[in-house]
């Protein structure tokens, strides 16, 4: 292997500059707020989000040259603005938009074709896109669709992507085929998809585990949830266990609990990642091995970041909770002891999973006064079905050593309000979760961890495994380092076998898609109440 190594870095010195630079590709993920200007038309709100998008795009080319730069899902448009903003996309491949002078298309198309052309360099953008169904030549009818654009350095429109798992989206349609969308920069293949598709098998696992592709664009506008959801934490989990790259670029709304972008490099784990605090915009610019299977991935986070200071930072971002918590299988930890060994099952839906866990505790020297609060953990096990906000329903299994308010299972995934007051008088030496699963296309399992600064472990801190035993396998989460700032360590996994949407519907027709708009305003409304009176 090193004597391969150093032959490759040789010619890499000795011949073609060139040849070494198809070993990585420049590429920058943006997390953005989006315009939220009242007195601004939804065009005039495009127009300023395309300028600011470009604006970033031109500060970053100030300094080198990039291959790709990805934007988050929902920052362009109104979220809800099909009608008057929404576009209808040119034929792949042949249109150069840029100088465009017939005015078949709107002008921020446009500019981003100039811009790419200019930053020779790939766009990638999420809009609404329009088009017609026509049953007959004289019933046509407006769909709309979530959709991501990429404009390739040529200017021109090189894929589309239709998110395939809406959440909610009431008023756009689902594509009665998951469109895999699948191109090329410089001879690297990449995939895209969008936000909630990560929770599903397809379309990500017919690009990753089927076409084998090893670099998949995420825009997302990804809400926060605890214990096991929250945007980081869910990027760096399906990256490590998938061990593909993913591009992550998140819309910034902590009042919402919107943001978390980063690169992640599989099994290496994240080069670089953030979540804004406040509202705003971060640029994340990396060099991205372009093989990392290959051993020359070097460019790995060192996170030297003071997780207290980061931690109540976020104190005011906005945290949804899993519902299906309460109804997990639970122990308390019972810190008196210095060794927990326990095996924890849940049943739910005619299945059992069985958790085993091993837990070595330390008391450090903190010392708590009685104005400080302290995180009980509860040792939870679970499989079953949860509601994804009323939208979707998923099956889920779940091992996790747990940060709660009390000992009761309905505080788990809850934050103590002010992180200052908050004591760690409990070190983890070590924790050894494993849990069984049937080895099966419909289940998956990702190691999952949580600090308090909403961030996932270090990847090196833990070891995650993989042992096939009869016809199940068994997956083991082990914590290799000392560590007393922990919200979550586990085991997360999901089973499509057991998904169904809770209000099918009948394909998106014009006349029910007024009505389909208040009713998703609606459940959005019941959704951010219902977390409030949760918490
Ligand atoms: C680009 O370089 C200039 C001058 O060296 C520096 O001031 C600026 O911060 C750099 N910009 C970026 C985005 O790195
Ligand atoms: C994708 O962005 C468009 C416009 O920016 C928006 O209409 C659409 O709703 C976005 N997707 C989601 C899930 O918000
Ligand atoms: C578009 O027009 C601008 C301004 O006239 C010009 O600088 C640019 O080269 C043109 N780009 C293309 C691709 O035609
Ligand atoms: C654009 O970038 C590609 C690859 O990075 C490079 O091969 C090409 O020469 C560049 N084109 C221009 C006009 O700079
Ligand atoms: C997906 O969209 C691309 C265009 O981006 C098209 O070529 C392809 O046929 C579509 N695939 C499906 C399954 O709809
Ligand atoms: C692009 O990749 C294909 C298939 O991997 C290969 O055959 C071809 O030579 C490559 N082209 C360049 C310019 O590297
Ligand atoms: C995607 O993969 C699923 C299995 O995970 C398969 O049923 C489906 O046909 C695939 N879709 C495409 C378009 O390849
Ligand atoms: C966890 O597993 C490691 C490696 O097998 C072992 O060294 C350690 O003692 C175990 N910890 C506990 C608490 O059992
Ligand atoms: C535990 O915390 C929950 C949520 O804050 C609260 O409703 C409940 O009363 C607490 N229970 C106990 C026993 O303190
Ligand atoms: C938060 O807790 C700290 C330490 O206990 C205290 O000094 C501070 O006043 C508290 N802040 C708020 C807003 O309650
Ligand atoms: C926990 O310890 C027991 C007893 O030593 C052992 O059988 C089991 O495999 C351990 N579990 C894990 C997850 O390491
Ligand atoms: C298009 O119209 C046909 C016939 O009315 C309908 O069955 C189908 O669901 C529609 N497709 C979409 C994507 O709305």
């Amino acid at each position: 292997m090193s004597v391969l190594h150093s032959a490759l870095t040789f010619s890499c010195l000795v011949f073609l500059n060139n040849f070494c630079e198809t070993f990585s590709f420049e590429a920058v993920v943006v997390e953005y707020a989006a315009n939220s200007n009242r007195f601004l038309s939804p065009d005039e709100r495009v127009m300023e989000n395309t300028k600011n998008y470009i604006e970033i795009l031109e500060s970053v080319t100030a300094n080198k040259s990039i291959d790709l730069i990805v934007f988050p899902e929902s920052t362009l448009m109104y979220l809800n603005s099909y009608d008057s903003t929404a576009v209808v996309i040119p034929p792949l491949n042949e249109v150069v938009l840029c100088n465009a002078s017939a005015q078949t298309y709107p002008k921020f198309l446009e500019d981003f074709s100039c811009a790419a052309i200019r930053h020779n360099t790939t766009v990638v953008i999420n809009l609404t896109e329009k088009t017609n169904n026509c049953s007959s030549e004289i019933t046509c009818e407006d769909i709309y669709y979530n959709t991501d654009v990429v404009f390739g350095s040529d200017g021109s429109i090189i894929s589309r992507y239709r998110k395939y798992n809406l959440f909610g989206e009431y008023g756009k349609s689902k594509p009665a085929l998951p469109n895999i969308s699948v191109f090329q920069i410089n001879n690297m293949t990449f995939g895209i998809f969008t936000c909630f598709d990560i929770l599903f098998a397809t379309p990500a696992f017919n690009l990753t585990k089927q076409m084998g592709i090893k670099n998949i664009i995420f825009p997302t506008d990804w809400l926060s949830e605890l214990p096991y959801m929250t945007a980081l934490q869910v990027q760096q989990m399906w990256s490590q266990e998938l061990n593909v790259v993913l591009l992550a670029a998140g819309a910034s709304n902590p009042a919402t609990g919107a943001g978390g972008s980063g690169i992640f490099l599989g099994k290496y784990g994240p080069s670089e990642y953030g979540l804004l605090a406040t509202k705003g915009t971060k640029v994340i610019s990396q060099s991205v091995p372009s093989g990392i299977e290959s051993n020359d991935v070097n460019n790995i986070l060192t996170n030297n970041e003071d997780i207290d200071v980061v931690a109540a930072s976020l104190d005011s971002f906005s945290l949804r909770t899993d519902p299906s918590i309460k109804e997990h299988t639970f122990s308390v930890l019972d810190t008196s002891l210095d060794f927990i060994s326990k095996t924890i099952c849940h049943e739910g839906d005619g299945e059992t999973l069985c958790c085993n866990f091993n837990i070595s505790l330390g008391k450090n020297t903190e010392i708590v006064t009685s104005d400080k609060n302290t995180y009980t953990y509860l040792l939870a096990t679970y499989t079953g079905v949860r509601t994804y906000c009323g939208f979707y329903n998923g099956g889920v299994d779940s091992c996790a050593v747990v940060a709660c308010l009390n000992d009761s299972v309905e505080s788990c995934g809850e934050r103590f309000t002010n992180y200052s007051s908050i004591a760690w008088p409990i070190t983890f030496n070590s924790i050894n979760i494993s849990g069984s699963f049937i080895e099966t296309e419909h289940k998956i399992q990702f190691p999952t961890s949580l600090l308090s600064s909403i961030r996932p472990l270090p990847i090196d801190q833990y070891s995650w495994e993989n042992e096939v035993v009869g016809l199940n396998v068994v997956r083991t989460i082990r914590l290799r380092k000392a560590q007393d700032r922990l919200l979550t360590f586990g085991i997360f996994g999901r089973d499509f076998s057991r998904d169904y949407d809770p209000h099918p519907r009948q394909g998106q027709t014009g006349s029910n898609y007024a009505t389909s708009r208040c009713y998703a305003a609606l459940v959005l409304i019941l959704c951010f109440l219902l977390n409030k009176l949760l918490s």
